[in-house]
């Protein structure tokens, strides 16, 4: 949308028609990668992903809130709040919630946010417990998974490493259930993930089908660094070769390998376990 075009922030609007323009933009944002990228905005469902956002300091865009929404204090007072930083409030029925999240029982709270990305030179290892880094992530629901869990374990933060899904995605956004406005992330060059690792001043492991390391063996120094493979083609000769470590979670049974997300929990389990009081 235009900046001329762009309704007055910190206002109320109502909007009954699925042709305004304000309602086609956010369903491109839902749609559309290229979209968000060009825009720096995402899509995220639901009063507790609002509240989430609002209490870490994210920027709303826009708050559309449905019917239910209205006489729901907790969703009356995110609105307030978002009002009050500058967001435009969408009064908007059913059938447009429903089109923009393409799903039948919409949440009654859409955001519209701007993305937060960490540069890659702004980690400080001093103050990290540890960061996942993951080669290539492909699966939305896997991405967002990882952040929760990362969220969960007190890691520092999330590091993609070359072409990865977009961690802004309604899908990857869903699964991470709220904390992906509580989990630093970062996007960068296998290139300058492999300086970065030389520079790494503790431990530094990955997980990989053919470690020759159990994971319950070693002693994992925080700050850690986690490094984690595609889905396909598992971690990168390249990355792997950057690795002090390579380590293995132990498998009986016939399957190949643990899921992305499974594994990265289990490591991350081992590495925090002390911290965590277990
Ligand atoms: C689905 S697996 C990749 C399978 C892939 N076909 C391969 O050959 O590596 C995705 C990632 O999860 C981790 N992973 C899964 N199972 C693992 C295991 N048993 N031991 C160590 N890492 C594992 C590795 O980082 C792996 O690259």
């Amino acid at each position: 949308m235009s900046e001329t075009s762009r309704p007055r922030a910190g206002a109320v609007k109502q909007i009954t028609s699925h042709s305004n323009p304000i309602i086609k933009d956010i369903k491109g944002l839902v749609a559309l990668r290229k979209h968000r990228t060009q825009t720096g905005l995402f899509v995220a469902e639901g009063l507790k992903l609002a509240t989430d956002a609002l209490a870490a300091g994210w920027t709303v865009r826009y708050l559309a809130i449905g019917p239910e929404a209205r006489d729901n204090p907790v969703a009356q007072k995110a609105a307030a709040t978002a009002k009050a930083r500058g967001a435009l409030i969408l009064e908007v029925n059913t059938p447009i919630l429903e089109a923009i999240t393409r799903k039948d029982n919409p949440q009654m709270v859409v955001g519209v946010y701007e993305q937060q990305m960490t540069p890659l030179e702004a980690i400080d290892p001093r103050a990290s417990t540890v960061w996942i880094a993951l080669d290539r992530v492909r699966d939305p629901g896997n991405l967002g998974t990882i952040i929760r869990t990362a969220d969960a374990v007190g890691a520092s933060g999330v590091i993609l490493i070359g072409d990865c899904t977009d961690p802004f995605a309604v899908e990857a956004v869903r699964a991470t259930m709220g904390s992906l406005f509580h989990v630093p992330l970062v996007k960068t060059s296998p290139e300058a993930f492999k300086a970065f690792v030389t520079r790494w001043p503790g431990t530094v492991v990955a997980t990989h089908l053919e470690g020759s390391v159990d994971y319950r063996t070693v002693d994992y120094t925080e700050p850690a660094l986690l490094v984690m493979g595609n889905e396909q083609q598992g971690l990168s000769a390249d990355l792997a070769a950057a690795c002090k470590t390579l380590v293995r979670i132990p498998q009986a049974g016939q399957a190949d390998s643990l899921n992305l997300a499974v594994a990265t929990g289990i490591a991350l389990y081992e590495i925090r376990r002390k911290h965590l009081a277990l």
